[in-house]
């Protein structure tokens, strides 16, 4: 088991960098996820870590040690990547041994290594098999069998799921969290599902055109986004514009409370804002707030009164879709069986700790 640490990494493949200056430090044992949308950068950081690409600046560690130099084959790492890499002519039990013969260990052991990884993805009856007589679920369980059996210190997987239908991909998930429980080993997952990270991860690093824009427990993502980027990126939420109108006050749960009202002055609310950042009176800032932290209710300190343009049923509650004047509309969750239809009047409602300031940056 091992640590892993990016400083100050970059990457350039001719023009501007596509992976820059990224700093990033993963906790021994921890089940880390690299989410971002696609060309991101998120293999080539994986990949820097493996040690199949080298960083034109920065450094790489792995349990304390300086990687940067070492090959990628003895820096004790196991990979899965989104396409069945297994090989072909080989059977299962074949492919897994394979990097066992490469490390010169004796038959005995090979083989009883191998039993044990098949079982661990419960494919113990398989060892036989060709891979193309398995299915695409049952590959990348074989994969990911031949990247534990050779007991790496650090396991990466890039888009392991991504080839799989949705059912098949929740049961993959599973499985991989209780492997990765089960052997404790740090784990690096890349991905650009956003729900397939906040099921699996202990951390996430949203990453946005080669650089980290946040990182945080999937809760803090979705509690306490940084900014607009990592607030859309992760689940639904409503973002109104509001400007500061006065001074800070302490909040009931302790969070930094700061009054706010609507740019047309009619509306005044109060909202939790990063204590590092607080913001200036009259400062242009972003209220976000999520659809189920909204209530049907006239008793909470901040209101407005709104009239449902469209119900959606969502098994475990509804999407209200509330036209609040203007060209402004909140998207509401509520829950439980009964809710109004379109057409009716309502007066939504929450609490100031549950709506986070971001400031607007640029969008890119
Ligand atoms: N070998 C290479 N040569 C030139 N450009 C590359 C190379 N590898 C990656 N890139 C570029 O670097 C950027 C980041 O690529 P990377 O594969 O890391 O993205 P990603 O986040 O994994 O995307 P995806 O979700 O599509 O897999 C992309 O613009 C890609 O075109
Ligand atoms: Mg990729």
């Amino acid at each position: 088991m091992a640590t892993v640490q990016l400083q100050s990494v970059v990457k350039r493949y001719g023009g501007a960098p596509v992976v820059d200056t990224v700093s990033l430090s993963v906790r021994d044992g921890e089940f880390l996820t690299l989410l971002g949308p696609s060309g991101c950068g998120k293999t080539t950081c994986l990949r820097m870590i493996a040690g199949f690409v080298t960083p034109d600046a920065g450094s790489v560690h792995i349990g304390g040690e300086d990687v940067t130099r070492v090959p990628a084959y003895r820096r004790d790492t196991g990979m899965v990547f989104q396409q069945y890499a297994l090989f072909p002519h080989l059977t299962v039990a074949q492919n897994l041994a394979f990097g066992l013969r490469v490390r010169k260990l004796r038959a005995n052991e090979i083989k009883a290594r191998v039993a044990e990884a098949l079982e661990r993805v419960r494919l113990g009856d398989y060892a036989g098999r060709y891979p193309e007589q398995l299915s695409g679920g049952q590959k990348q369980r074989v994969a990911l069998a031949r990247a534990l059996v050779i007991n790496p210190r650090v396991l990466l997987l890039d888009e392991p799921l991504g080839a799989l239908d949705q059912q098949l991909r929740e049961e993959l998930q599973a499985e991989i969290k209780r492997i990765q429980r089960e052997v404790g080993i740090t784990t690096i997952f890349v991905t650009h599902d956003q729900a397939e990270a906040v099921s699996l991860s202990d951390r996430i690093v949203v990453m946005r055109a080669g650089g980290i824009s946040q990182i945080g427990s999937p809760q803090t993502l979705y509690d306490r986004p940084a900014n607009r980027y990592v607030a859309s990126f992760i689940g639904k939420i409503n973002l109104l514009e509001v400007r500061a109108s006065g001074a800070v006050a302490p909040g009931a749960s302790g969070a930094g409370l700061v009054p706010v009202s609507t740019p047309d002055g009619l509306r005044h609310w109060d909202a939790a804002f990063d204590h590092a950042r607080a913001p200036s009176a009259g400062e242009p800032l972003l209220l976000a707030l999520r659809p189920e932290r909204i209530q049907l209710a006239a008793n909470l300190p901040n209101r407005i009164e709104g009239r449902v343009e469209l119900a959606t049923y969502a098994g475990d509650g509804w999407y209200l879709d509330v036209a609040t004047g203007g060209d402004t509309r909140l998207l509401v969750k509520t829950s439980g069986r009964a809710a109004p239809s379109a057409g009716e009047h309502v007066t939504l409602g929450w609490h100031g700790e549950d709506a986070v300031l971001l400031r607007d940056e640029v969008a890119a």
